[in-house]
């Protein structure tokens, strides 16, 4: 890339490319001969699923909106494609950087690859090997045609030498969403989010539900509420609902009822962390959630049948589950009866240390 200043787009689209890129954005401030410019796609555009996290993790606002808003998936991929290859061809960016497993993800990487332009996928390697996933797809397509590929554990690395990846475009850097789970904490923890609502600390149960698998189906969607009204007889249960969810609930004719049952819109990424650093046991479908419960210790119950973050399995606090009501009801009780035991999780590069790791890889480049 020559002596001149290394020109980095950063392409973000939906909540959980948020917390991907602050550390980096933070990261590259600080080194000389970088021009970072961030491209918001619009995917998500409720102020309390993108500006919030923003402001709360010190993000600078995007410097370019592409506003594709919400469509299906080929509209929205379309869309945005149209839009940031305009980008590409006006700013002549020297590297893209595309973040997790969205569709602004694959969209974002398809258009650099295609202009010739090098393309660096932060969160690489990961595979639930569950092809009706939306994102596993994404993910697949994306580090395919990516250069740089930097993964946040060894089994990641492993899933993308047995694709034919080859070695010297995998860097292990570790997991970057530690780097602002770590930035956020005292924030969070001063936010004291549990006592504010009234809950009790290490007995309340934190629900996030979103996955497609999960809540579009009205068979699935019945067991899990069923599960959370029993769970809420005797415990807390706060559940900030995301857009998706509560379109489908509104779409259903299931009804909440329940003292114990708090349903909130979502929360900004400070409030979840406080209101998670508290929990009893975090029960969800995302997969940002099951790494901050792993590195916080908390007990977290996933359901799914799958989870391309098998770390947080083996060496973590996350049990994966069948989305019904028993095998829910079961799990989540038995993490909130066992005695808490002083479990410590230290997983390899999860140490808010990713992002210098990330933007020393990018220097090497650019002298490369
Ligand atoms: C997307 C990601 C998913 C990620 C999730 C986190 C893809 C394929 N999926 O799923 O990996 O875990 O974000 O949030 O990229 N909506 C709003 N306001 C918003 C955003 C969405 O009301 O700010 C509604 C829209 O009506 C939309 C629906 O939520 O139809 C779903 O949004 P979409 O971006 O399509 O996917 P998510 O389910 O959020």
């Amino acid at each position: 890339m020559g002596d001149a200043r290394m020109r980095i787009v950063s392409v973000v689209g939906a909540r959980p490319n948020f917390m991907k890129l602050a550390p980096l954005a933070r990261e590259l401030r600080t080194r000389s001969g970088v021009e970072h410019i961030v491209v918001h796609t619009g995917q998500h555009y409720d102020r309390n699923m993108s500006d919030t996290f923003f402001d709360d993790l010190g993000i600078p606002d995007p410097d370019i909106n592409l506003g594709v808003g919400s469509a299906s998936h080929a509209q929205q991929t379309a869309r945005i494609m149209a839009a940031f290859e305009a980008v590409c061809l006006e700013r002549k960016p020297d590297l893209v950087l595309v973040y997790g497993d969205v569709n602004s993800t694959v969209a974002a990487a398809l258009v650099a690859a295609k202009l010739g332009i090098k393309v660096g996928h932060v969160e690489a390697g990961l595979r639930s090997r569950d092809w009706t996933m939306p994102e596993e797809i994404n993910r697949v397509v994306t580090d395919r045609i990516a250069d740089l590929l930097f993964t946040p554990s060894p089994d990641a690395d492993d899933n993308l030498i047995a694709e034919g990846v080859e070695a010297d475009r995998i860097h292990f850097v570790g997991n970057i969403m530690i780097d602002s789970l770590e930035f956020a904490l005292p924030g969070a923890r001063a936010l004291a989010m549990a006592a504010r609502l009234g809950l009790e600390s290490g007995r309340y149960v934190v629900v996030t539900l979103h996955r497609p698998s999960n809540v579009d189906s009205e068979m699935t969607l019945k067991e899990l509420v069923g599960a959370l009204h029993e769970i809420a007889h005797e415990t807390d249960v706060v559940f900030p609902v995301h857009p998706r969810t509560r379109q489908r609930l509104d779409d259903s004719n299931l009804v909440f009822d329940g003292a114990r049952l708090h349903l909130m819109d979502p929360l900004r990424y400070v409030e979840m962390l406080s209101l998670v650093t508290e929990a009893g046991v975090v029960l969800t479908d995302s997969g940002g959630l099951q790494e901050e419960t792993s590195y916080l210790s908390i007990p977290c119950v996933t359901a799914r049948p799958s989870t391309e973050r098998p770390v947080t399995v083996t060496q973590g606090t996350n049990t994966l589950v069948a989305s019904r009501k028993g095998p829910i009801v079961e799990s989540v009780n038995r993490s909130l009866g066992a005695a808490r035991q002083a479990i410590s999780v230290s997983i390899d590069k999860w140490d808010g240390g990713t992002a210098p790791r990330i933007v020393d890889v990018l220097e090497q480049e650019k002298r490369g």
